[in-house]
């Protein structure tokens, strides 16, 4: 049985609608659709739900330089986990007016400090990305702090082809594009892979949103 848009809207309804904020993390391989899910849940619910993707805490090329990982980009040691978790205790702290989240530019390839506020008045925040179900010790804080952990997937054959018109899109030639998604985002989706058993939910990304 597959869930439904609306199934998926009225679960995330209810966690908005609990005594305190609440965090939902959608999770999945590169591709799959959580940028496209958590939009859509967001665009439904309205007013006092924010999206706030892990994709912010991507670190500069200044540092992925430093540290020799540029080549690397996406993958879990690419990212600052500890800010993530940072930022997602602070949502549930709730004490700050406003909390501003990083947001991540696609042209640039960059995190973009400052980008998206998010007020007090925030019941739920949604927030998406590839590690938040890393069973590895710099990821595990990160997973503690969500009430529900959703996990998209997708046909991979499919997954990729809507992967490389992405990259093109953003500006990569077809072969460029064809090249990373085989090789970086490839492996990087197999370490994505490897969480989905610990979701609490596996939603088929085409069912809700075709
Ligand atoms: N139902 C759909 N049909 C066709 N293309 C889609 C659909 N959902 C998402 N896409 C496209 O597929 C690509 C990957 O989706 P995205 O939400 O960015 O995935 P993720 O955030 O998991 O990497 C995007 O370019 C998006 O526009
Ligand atoms: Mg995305």
């Amino acid at each position: 049985m597959s869930v439904t848009f609306q199934d998926l809207l009225d679960r995330a309804g209810r966690l908005a609608a609990g005594g305190r904020r609440a965090a939902l993390g959608i999770t999945g391989p590169p591709g799959a659709g959580k940028t496209t899910l958590a939009e859509a849940l967001v665009g439904a619910l309205g007013a006092d739900v924010a999206h706030v993707p892990m994709d912010g805490f991507h670190l500069a090329d200044a540092e992925l330089d430093r540290l020799g990982l540029r080549r690397r980009k996406g993958a879990p040691e690419t990212f600052d986990p500890w800010g993530y978790a940072a930022l997602l205790r602070r949502f549930r702290e709730g004490t700050d007016e406003i909390v501003y989240a990083p947001g991540f530019e696609r042209t640039l390839e960059q995190p973009i400090a400052g980008a998206i506020p998010v007020p007090r008045s925030t019941r739920l925040v949604v927030s998406e990305g590839n590690y938040l179900l890393l069973d590895e010790p710099r990821w595990t804080a990160v997973r503690s702090l969500f009430d529900e952990v959703w996990y998209v997937d997708l046909d991979p054959a499919e997954r990729i082809r809507r992967l490389v018109r992405r990259h093109v899109r953003f500006g990569k030639d077809q072969a460029a594009a064809v090249a990373w998604v085989a090789g970086t985002d490839e492996r990087n989706a197999s370490r994505v892979a490897a969480t989905r058993d610990r979701a609490d939910l596996i939603v088929v990304s085409a069912d809700p949103l075709e």
